[in-house]
């Protein structure tokens, strides 16, 4: 009976902490939208070429402290053209901080995956570090798209 540990092996890598939630929309603007690959992303600080806020600052949300959001070309784009609804691609990504402002502790980051209003057309992420293990993510998140409707199309934050 060889196959059997074989399929321990299978299943319990299919269950085990490093499992990770995919929406299945692939990779977009570069990006692979599932959780692994979202972490993946932030944790690389590619975003920090986006056009960003001038600096860290409070953030307006209750929870938190201070923060900074980097925006992709395509969202810049479509902020300035004050669009009612993002392009698919666009990208925000919050800095969170601790109290020093200096201190990175995680990232937030919303990813438009399909074009049109509603909160089922983007996905939300937010982890912290040191191991982004427990984080939020999916598609019209419960814990995310409430305060985020009050925005334009889930975006709250103004074009620096
Ligand atoms: C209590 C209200 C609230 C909740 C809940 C919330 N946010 Fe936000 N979010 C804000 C506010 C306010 C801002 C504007 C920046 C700031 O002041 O922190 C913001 C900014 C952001 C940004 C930068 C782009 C933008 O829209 O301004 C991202 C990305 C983001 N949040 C992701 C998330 C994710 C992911 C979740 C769920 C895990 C979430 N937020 C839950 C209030 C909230």
């Amino acid at each position: 009976m060889r196959a059997l540990p074989l399929l321990l092996l299978v299943l319990s890598a299919a269950c085990g902490p490093s499992s990770s939630v995919d929406e299945g929309l692939g990779v977009i603007q570069g990006i692979d939208t599932s959780e692994n690959g979202i972490t993946a992303f932030v944790r690389s600080g590619q975003y920090t070429s986006w056009l960003a806020e001038p600096s860290v600052h409070e953030t307006r949300a209750p929870h938190g402290s201070k923060v900074r959001v980097f925006f992709n070309d395509v969202v810049a784009r479509s902020l300035r053209d004050g669009n009612a609804t993002h392009p698919v691609g666009s990208i925000l990504v919050k800095e969170l901080f601790e109290d020093d402002g200096k201190t990175l502790r995680g990232h937030a980051l919303d990813v438009k995956v399909a074009e049109g209003p509603g909160k089922d057309t983007w996905i939300f992420y937010e982890g912290f570090g040191p191991d982004y293990t427990r984080n939020y993510y999916g598609r019209a998140h419960s814990t995310c798209h409430g305060c985020h409707s009050d925005g334009k199309d889930f975006v709250t934050s103004p074009l620096p």
